[in-house]
């Protein structure tokens, strides 16, 4: 039987944990805030160490979702389920159907979605449960692969920061990708057909070859951070923008899909501003695939473009508050999600 259990209130408007002895499921369910509408974030499956490992991803990701949508404008909060389990061996029916349960017991306040570890077929279990979930092929609408709108966003980051320097054509711009990947790779092709050059760099040898396909520069990752060139787009992992990166990095703008960029949040925002370099905070430019959902998924309406466009304003009024006061961007950009959320409690 399923049991669930608040494990704090503090700074979230609940931590949920949820238990089923009979299915197996060992779950968290953070919901950040409900300030501006019901927290919709990804279910994440992972073999977590411990449940206080699992507890600490849910927050963090609940609330980077939470300033995603605020900053979009977006009538939603953040919010995380992690399963404890390993993805690729410990999945069953039954333990969807207890997390359909337990999103259930949150009467909507929670909303789930597709994260890593997680398919549209374990969607579908957890529809059979609770409406309260998007990405079910089961249930009307279905929002498709965010990837495609994240890398528009991202695009219109990235014009967006070379206007700000000067000049916002992307002809003849030199602009760096690591990670060719879905987000990446989209990004790539849009970059290409306004005429810049592309250097791009993978791990993996067949996203090498795509890129190549596509028209890229495939580049040695040894090499590629430490070309000269007008962009540098992150579109890997995290924590990419460590002391050394930064100090080597031969371009002027930041600007990129990853979640949280930098290695050391405290002093990486200020080292890349000191070194003149013009960071587009990530989860501004980011927030196409989670428009796309809000659109299509919550509003029920088809034109992702229109919604995508503020990406644009803001981020010139996060860079024109920076030159203001002095701040780096990402710590503009926190203050400004957090004045939204706050404002909307009130
Ligand atoms: P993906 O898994 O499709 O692509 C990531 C790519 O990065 C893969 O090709 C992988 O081989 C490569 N990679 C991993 N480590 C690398 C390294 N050290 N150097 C070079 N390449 C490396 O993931 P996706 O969906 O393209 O996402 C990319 C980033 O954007 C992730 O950080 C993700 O969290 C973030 N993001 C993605 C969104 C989406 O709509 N897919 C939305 C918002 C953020």
């Amino acid at each position: 039987m399923l049991k669930v259990s608040l494990l704090s209130r503090k700074g979230f408007h609940g931590i949920y944990r949820g238990q089923d002895s009979t299915t197996g499921l060992q779950a968290v369910i953070a919901v950040h805030s409900l300030a501006l509408g019901p927290s919709l974030g990804g279910i994440r499956m992972f073999p977590y160490t411990s449940v206080a490992a699992m507890t600490q991803d849910a927050t963090r990701l609940a609330q980077a979702m939470s300033y995603k949508a605020a900053i979009s404008a977006l009538q939603l909060g953040g919010g995380k389920a992690c399963i404890l389990g390993n993805p690729a061996k410990e999945k069953t029916r039954d333990l969807f159907l207890s997390l359909g349960e337990f999103i259930e017991t949150l009467g909507g306040n929670y909303i789930g979605a597709e994260d890593s570890g997680i398919n549209p077929n374990d969607l579908d279990i957890v529809s059979e449960v609770t409406s309260h979930v998007t990405g079910s092929r089961r249930l009307p609408g279905g929002s498709g692969d965010p990837s495609p709108a994240t890398a528009k966003g991202i695009l219109l980051g990235i014009k967006t920061a070379l206007q700000f320097s000067g000049n916002a054509s992307l002809v003849q711009k030199r602009i760096i990708i690591q990670g060719m990947g879905a987000v990446g790779s989209n990004l790539a092709r849009l970059l290409l057909n306004e005429g810049a050059t592309v250097y791009a760099g993978d791990i993996d040898a067949s996203r090498r070859k795509k890129a190549e396909d596509l028209g890229c520069q495939v580049v040695p990752l040894a090499r590629l951070l430490r070309l000269q060139a007008d962009v540098f787009a992150p579109c890997a992992m995290g924590a990419v923008l460590t002391r050394d990166v930064l100090t080597h990095l031969r371009c002027p703008i930041i600007a990129g899909g990853a979640n949280n960029q930098f290695e050391d949040s405290s002093t990486g925002p200020k080292m890349a501003q000191a070194l003149g370099i013009l960071h587009a905070p990530d989860f501004v430019i980011n927030a196409g695939g989670l428009i796309q959902l809000y659109v299509r998924e919550i509003l029920k309406k088809r034109n992702v473009a229109t919604y995508l466009k503020p990406i644009k304003t803001t981020l010139k009024t996060i860079f024109e508050e920076s030159r203001k006061t002095g701040e780096p961007p990402l710590t503009i950009a926190i203050c400004m999600a957090q004045d939204r959320i706050r404002s909307a409690e009130q």
